[in-house]
């Protein structure tokens, strides 16, 4: 019975029904309760950021080269040393198993079968070991310091011994973002445990059934297995905003992370070209020009629009990566061509995860990757090798700073 519900889930990603990551973003609505769709889906106060990210991919267009034969495309590039075989990382994504049994894991299978880089968030439900040995490609660890130091020195140690390769280390989550979607569906009273403070918001996860009945047998709400607070265990859900409020990551912080970690190190939330160069400073291996997909301050620049001033300012001595709005192998050329050595995907995999676990993840990946070939076909380039700035046009205020 559960095999059939599989297949027919599995087939329902196929096309045509799902043709491109809108589409998969249905799926995951359809199964998902409105209240762990949204937390997906939704964004800071009033969700400008949100919606310029993607947006901003609109802004740029393309000077294709026509009449030329590109019968393989080149999709491999390397990044922190290690080849990618095609230049698309899984961003880290909190709360996965939420979405979907044993989630971390599910995402970290798809994205293994396809050699590509998995990025496990310090806020997941699945164990870090097992989420490395999920993978068949190399993992990279987020780390927030929620739990406090000790826990995080804690996460760094178990991450080394399970193999993880590099640390991202996350800088622009000073406070949770306000994300009113979350508060009007009663994240925080679901979250509590407490029976009076859940029931006017209860309705959601029944009319979602089959989610309830997974959820229930993956053994209902998680605990944050990979923030152990010493003497207490693995942190509460209910605990985790409070935690961030008292975890700031600072620059001064950066020097005791990376001598715990002793491997590469990657900054995510980079916005400006001033916290690029501060980055470098710190010694980072690699950025990731990012607002948290529009999550945390709402009105900050759209990434791609900030792109060329972070690349202007330190790229020629560390590597720029990018995400936010990436729902299409295009989005993934546009950035490349406006200097990003590759690009991570949050929301796209996301939806993946919502609407069928691994087979969803998988999904998402096959659609960008086929994306990509058929756009560096169309733009007549062989390789995201010879990707630049003559493949578009951006807009001339964008490379102005
Ligand atoms: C549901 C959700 C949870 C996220 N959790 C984390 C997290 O725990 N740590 C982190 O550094 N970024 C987190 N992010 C941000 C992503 O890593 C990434 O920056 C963002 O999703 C990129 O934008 P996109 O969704 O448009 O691709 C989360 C994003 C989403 C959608």
């Amino acid at each position: 019975m559960f095999r059939f519900a599989q297949h027919d889930r599995i087939r329902s990603l196929e096309p045509p029904r799902v043709l491109n990551i809108e589409d998969l973003r249905r799926a995951a609505q359809r199964r998902l309760p409105r209240v762990v769709f949204d937390y997906i889906d939704g964004g800071a106060e009033d969700e400008w950021t949100l919606r310029e990210n993607s947006l901003a991919f609109e802004a740029v267009t393309f000077r294709p080269r026509c009449a030329v034969a590109t019968p393989a495309c080149d999709l491999r590039t390397t990044v922190l040393g290690t080849s990618l075989p095609m230049p698309l990382i899984l961003a880290p994504v909190g709360s996965c198993r939420l979405m979907y049994p044993r989630g971390e894991e599910a995402a970290a299978r798809a994205a293994g079968a396809a050699g590509i880089i998995y990025t496990l968030s310090t806020l997941s439900g699945c164990r870090l070991e097992d989420v490395a040995a999920a993978s068949k490609a190399p993992v990279w660890y987020q780390l927030y310091l929620v739990g406090g130091c000790d826990c995080a020195l804690a996460a760094i140690e178990r991450a080394r011994k399970a193999g993880f390769s590099a640390l991202v280390v996350t800088i622009d989550t000073a406070v949770a973002g306000m994300r009113e979607r979350d508060i009007r569906n009663g994240a925080k009273e679901l979250l509590s445990g407490k029976l009076g403070a859940m029931l006017p918001f209860v309705n959601q996860l029944l009319t979602k059934p089959r989610w309830l009945a997974a959820f229930l047998a993956d053994g209902g709400l998680m605990k944050f297995e990979n923030v152990v607070i010493p003497g207490k265990g693995p942190m509460l859900y209910a605990d985790v905003t409070a935690a961030l409020e008292q975890s700031v990551v600072t620059w001064d912080d950066l020097t005791w992370i990376r001598q715990a970690w002793n491997g590469p190190v990657v900054i995510k939330g980079i916005h400006t070209g001033d916290d690029a160069r501060r980055a470098v400073d710190a010694g980072a291996n690699a950025l990731v020009v990012s607002n948290h997909g529009g999550r945390q301050l709402d009105d900050v620049a759209p990434t791609l629009r900030v792109l060329p001033e972070v690349v202007a300012s330190v790229g020629d001595r560390i590597e720029v990566l990018l995400d936010g709005g990436i729902r299409r192998g295009s989005d993934i050329v546009k950035a490349l061509c406006l200097g990003a050595r590759a690009v991570m995907a949050g929301r796209a995999y996301a939806y993946g995860v919502g609407a069928a676990g691994t087979a969803g993840v998988a999904r998402a990946i096959d659609i960008l990757r086929t994306d990509l070939i058929r756009t560096l076909k169309l733009l007549g380039c062989a390789s995201v090798e010879k990707l630049g700035q003559s493949f578009v046009d951006i807009p001339q205020e964008w490379l102005r700073k």
